[in-house]
């Protein structure tokens, strides 16, 4: 028996994501990967050449003669309910009957003995309709009355009118915020299996297994036990794979079950692109009133956004834009609007960040009006605003916050970053330079943790310990890049004290934890990291009893060391001791659970702890313009976030650089661009760009706060790491906002719109010349 001191892989330790080396050699199983059994038939959605219209006809005749095609899928083809609305709103057909809302909408699936065939037929549908008048943005939407998709929210607080007419000053503005393409590096999925009776098996690449699993049995009229679906991994999902899979999940199952074979729907890159949800983009009317020295008496704000056809995640989407339209800062009388707008386009859906970074940037903008308008740095407006001290701690919709550490964060930052410096640095450049400007900006984020909708936040484990000694760990979490089954495996390891290698990390499956939530609100190891303890806990206190009664000892006296058990005076190897315990018929499975604290909700009042907690980071970004031609680049970032104690620093450090990049591409190269007939032009790499290695800042310099613990009891005291980041990106966006300001001697904010595309940033500095 090898005597480690320590194990292998514990938490709080640096761990490579346990399929690192698997995604670099594409040995990485992912559902494209899974060996087609004999006889496999693929399926290809037929979309809408039209934006908004009546069905006259759909002649499916020349689909259906086409070389190779089986037959194709039709809303008359579904048994159960032709409905794929996540929150059950019932706005969203598979297929649609009457009504085409939106160009690129799916009208049917063609199904053929290859993927090639299936596309090609795909084409040949010949539709007729009848025109209708369109509406693609919120505010053509509003003009054209055209409805909310779900009920607005508005939160309030405090005496709006009065605090507006108290306050010296008052500005009110515009921004208009782009959306954004999820630009997974595998797309969207599905591969169903036919089983006897009633039963089916699917594999799709999802964030959310049991809403796949729901929702095909909804639209197969089946019972949900009848339905099995599985993911391993997934090449990215960013909110994408939350409720967009629903679509071609059912499309797969339908067609299995309707020809008894096996059925792989994979659309190409132009197709899941128009054909799946994206970001809401924004048009926000804001309206800030501050005294002399910076300090927000009051705000008003309408969020109209772009919902799409349908509602989807819209109402939590919107929801969370308010929810975040504080940032950092304390407003003491505030209102604030929100109004999910139906539009013919794609119904967008959760991405990254969920409406937060919407309604962050907001907070952003109007600090930045003040500062210009006050003459200040926009850093000192936004520590007079920020939470904390006397009667200043509680948001919009009256949740306390008792754990603001930005204080302290972005001190440090400002003294690594050395902001003030440099800021003195870049003005003096910018004097002395006529084409190339200079910016920097430094922007924090708080954002809050727990999924709004409270009963989402639960979750499942199942482990089982083998005889040998081998542990198999199931939890209701996805895989998608984020790390999030390593970080699952050290909290079990460190439980049981046996090295990382022991722990089998297995598929995500319904059949294992039912019922689950999507791995999405940054919750993951939260929810799923704690179910797993729970489970190994259950599984160790039968095991101590055991060796209590086994050797006649108290439960003091047994110590779970480093790959092996101490009893008494005996020290056995782990797997002995398991081997024992088998043969004493002790059961050596567990389901654990979780549900987070302290958390409510009442939407209708506006007011609640909807989070558990907050995580916070705050980033200073640097970056040169040339008034030329609106071209940019980031010279340097500087981030300092805060994940609590980290349960794995490396893969958290990915996570901040991967968010804040992919932030900083949202705002600055991402833009999606549809034409006045609805057509989403920008479907593909070719037109939609995201940044690139060569677009990382110069110098990137990322750390964590690792003097930071969280104060309530999140597993191993860390906090949630996947979307906060992602606002950092916005530090660039400011620091483009000030080179552009430098050319009227920042005089005037310069109110860009996102994205700060160079064609954006040219723009606006021509406006600033004329102004
Ligand atoms: N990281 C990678 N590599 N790939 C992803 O798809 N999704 C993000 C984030 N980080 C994502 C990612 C989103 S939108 C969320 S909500 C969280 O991961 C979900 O995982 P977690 O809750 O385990 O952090
Ligand atoms: N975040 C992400 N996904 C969600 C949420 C949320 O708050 N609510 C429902 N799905
Ligand atoms: Mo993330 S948008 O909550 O999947």
């Amino acid at each position: 028996m090898k005597d480690n001191v320590t194990i292998t892989g514990s938490a709080h330790t640096d761990r490579i994501h346990d399929s690192a080396i698997k995604h670099v050699t594409g040995a990485a199983d992912y559902t494209d990967d899974i060996a087609q059994p004999e006889g496999t038939l693929h399926a290809y959605l037929g979309v809408s050449t039209v934006t908004h219209a009546r069905i006259v006809s759909l002649d499916l005749s020349a689909v259906r003669a086409a070389p190779g095609v089986v037959g194709v899928l039709t809303a008359a083809d579904i048994p159960g309910h032709n409905d794929i609305s996540p929150t059950g709103q019932n706005d969203e057909p598979v297929f649609p009957t009457d009504l085409i809302q939106f160009h690129g909408q799916p009208l049917f699936a063609v199904v053929a003995e290859t993927r090639d065939a299936a596309r090609r037929a795909a084409e040949l549908a010949k539709v007729e309709t009848e025109a209708l008048p369109h509406a693609l943005d919120p505010v053509a939407a509003i003009e054209a009355g055209y409805p909310h998709v779900t009920a607005p929210l508005k939160l309030e607080r405090g005496d709006v009118e009065a605090g507006f007419a108290n306050a010296p000053n008052r500005i009110k503005g515009r921004m208009v915020i782009g959306g954004q393409d999820h630009m997974y590096l595998e797309g969207q999925i599905a591969f169903a299996f036919p089983g006897e009776d009633d039963e089916v098996v699917v594999h799709c690449s999802t964030q959310h297994p049991s809403e796949a699993q729901h929702m095909v049995a909804h639209v197969l009229g089946v019972p949900s036990n009848a339905v099995v679906v599985n993911v391993r991994r997934m090449g990215g999902g960013f909110g994408g794979k939350e409720s967009q899979m629903n679509i071609f999940a059912a499309v797969a199952a339908l067609a299995a079950k309707k020809w008894n074979r096996a059925v792989k729907i994979r659309p190409d890159r132009d197709q899941d692109m128009t054909a799946t949800g994206k970001r809401h983009d924004f048009v926000v009317d804001y309206d800030v009133a501050f005294d002399d020295k910076g300090r927000i008496e009051a705000v008003g704000g309408s969020f109209a956004a772009r919902c799409g056809y349908s509602s989807d995640l819209s109402g939590p989407v919107t929801d969370r834009a308010l929810f975040h339209a504080d940032n950092a800062y304390f407003y003491p009388h505030v209102r604030l609007e929100s109004r999910p707008m139906k539009t013919n386009t794609v119904s967008n859906t959760a991405f990254r960040g969920f409406g937060g970074p919407q309604g962050v940037i907001v907070a952003e903008r109007m600090i930045e009006e003040i500062a210009y308008a006050t003459g200040q740095d926009p850093l000192d407006v936004r520590k007079v605003n920020f939470y904390g001290g006397e009667g200043r701690d509680l948001t919009p919709y009256h949740q306390q916050v008792t754990d603001n550490i930005l204080d302290r964060l972005v001190g440090e930052l400002e003294q690594s970053a050395d902001y003030r410096a440099r800021r003195q640095a870049i003005i003096d450049f910018n004097a002395g330079s006529k084409v190339l400007k200079k910016g920097i900006a430094l922007t924090p984020v708080k954002f809050g943790i727990s999924f709004t909708a409270t009963w989402y936040n639960q979750a499942g484990a199942l482990i089982h310990v083998y005889n040998d000694g081998s542990i198999h760990l199931n939890h209701g979490g996805t895989e998608m890049g984020q790390g999030l089954n390593t970080k699952v495996a050290q909290v079990v390891a460190e439980a049981f004290q046996v090295n990382f290698e022991r722990i089998k990390i297995t598929k995500t499956t319904t059949e294992k934890v039912p019922n689950t939530s999507a791995t999405a609100a940054s919750s993951g190891s939260d929810l799923n990291g704690m179910a797993a303890l729970n489970a190994a806990e259950q599984i160790k206190a039968r095991l101590v009893d055991f060796a209590c009664e086994h050797w006649g000892v108290a439960a003091e006296e047994v110590a779970f060391l480093p790959n092996r058990v101490r009893i008494g005076e005996e020290t056995l190897s782990f797997d002995a001791f398991i081997k024992a315990a088998y043969m004493a018929r002790v059961q050596l499975s567990a389901a654990g659970f979780y549900k987070t604290p302290d958390i409510h909700w009442d939407r209708d009042k506006g007011q609640g702890r909807p989070f558990y907690y907050y995580a916070y980071g705050a980033a200073c970004s640097e970056v040169t313009i040339d008034t030329l031609t609106g071209e940019y680049r980031v010279e340097r970032t500087d981030i300092l976030h805060d994940v609590g104690r980290s349960l794995n620093p490396v893969l958290d450090r990915g996570q901040v650089e991967g968010a804040f990049i992919q932030g900083m591409g949202w705002l600055t190269t991402e833009e999606l661009w549809w034409d006045t007939e609805g057509r989403l032009r920008t479907h593909a790499p070719s037109t939609y760009k995201i940044p690139l290695a060569s677009d990382r800042p110069r110098v990137f310099n990322v750390d964590l706060a690792d003097w930071s613990e969280n104060r309530e009891l999140t597993i191993k005291r860390s906090k949630a790491v996947g979307e906060p980041p992602f606002m950092l990106g916005i530090s660039v966006f400011e620091a483009l906002s000030m080179a552009v300001a430098s050319v009227a001697d920042y005089r005037e904010c310069p109110r860009l719109d996102a994205p700060a595309t160079p064609e954006r940033v040219l723009m606006a500095v021509q406006r600033m010349k004329g102004a």
